[in-house]
């Protein structure tokens, strides 16, 4: 029997890279699987909580009795987001969103001009930091935000829950092949506002996430 530490407490768990849309067949969007997501969701779950998933993943399988709300955009991730917010308990973002969006977003395929070798330039707007913009407006919620870094992992994450006012950030190195991003496993450091500081070693991402979950819930835990 799991410890039912999350019973009654609402989580939103966003998963998956947003899809930036150029036209209507091409997009910008980046490498993340959705599955730490979909891990730390049905990580939540485990330990009793009623969990919503914001994915842009619509082929992974949502575990029974956790909501599946699919998206593609940053800015629809936000706005969902902000639908569920007040009344949450914890939002995790798992999920990698793009830094920019298409400024002008074609309706009809693009086409390449006939008989020309010229360069095509793409504008890109800046989209919303959905992390740093709930940590501006939350009130008891608690944010949990990730951070994917390739140098300085403990200085960048620090900086990172410091700006967007986050409660924890779980960071990982992805320039180390074998974790992280559309990888299986993964290997984590988790940094809590309330000074912990804590390695994770090697193992799945469902198992990593249950003892992220333990390491949020339990004061007391042991590392291990
Ligand atoms: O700044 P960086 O992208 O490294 O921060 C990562 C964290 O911030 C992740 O939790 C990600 O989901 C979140 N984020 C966000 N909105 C953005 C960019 C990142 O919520 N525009």
């Amino acid at each position: 029997n799991s410890p039912q530490w999350l019973e009654g407490q609402k989580v939103v768990v966003t998963a998956g890279g947003t899809v930036e849309r150029i036209d209507p067949v091409r997009y910008i969007s980046n490498d993340s699987s959705g599955q730490m997501g979909y891990a730390m969701a049905r990580a939540a779950s485990f330990y009793g909580a009623d969990v919503t998933l914001i994915s842009t993943k619509r082929d992974l399988k949502v575990p029974h009795n956790i909501t599946a709300v699919y998206v593609d955009s940053a800015v629809e991730m936000q706005q969902k987001l902000n639908k569920y917010f007040s009344d949450t308990n914890y939002v995790v973002m798992a999920a990698a969103v793009s830094d920019y969006r298409v400024l002008n977003r074609s309706d009809q395929k693009i086409k390449k001009e006939a008989g020309s070798d010229n360069s095509l330039q793409l504008d890109l707007a800046v989209n919303p930091d959905i992390l740093a913009t709930l940590g501006k407006e939350k009130k008891n919620q608690v944010l949990i935000g990730f951070a994917a870094e390739t140098e300085n992992l403990s200085e960048y994450a620090s900086g990172k829950l410091r700006k967007k006012n986050a409660n924890w950030i779980i960071a990982n190195d992805v320039s180390n092949k074998g974790i992280g991003f559309n990888s299986t496993h993964n290997e984590v450091l988790v940094i809590g506002a309330d000074g912990t500081y804590e390695e994770i070693s090697m193992r799945s991402k469902l198992n990593v996430s249950l003892k992220i979950w333990r390491i949020i819930l339990d004061p007391n835990h042991t590392t291990n």
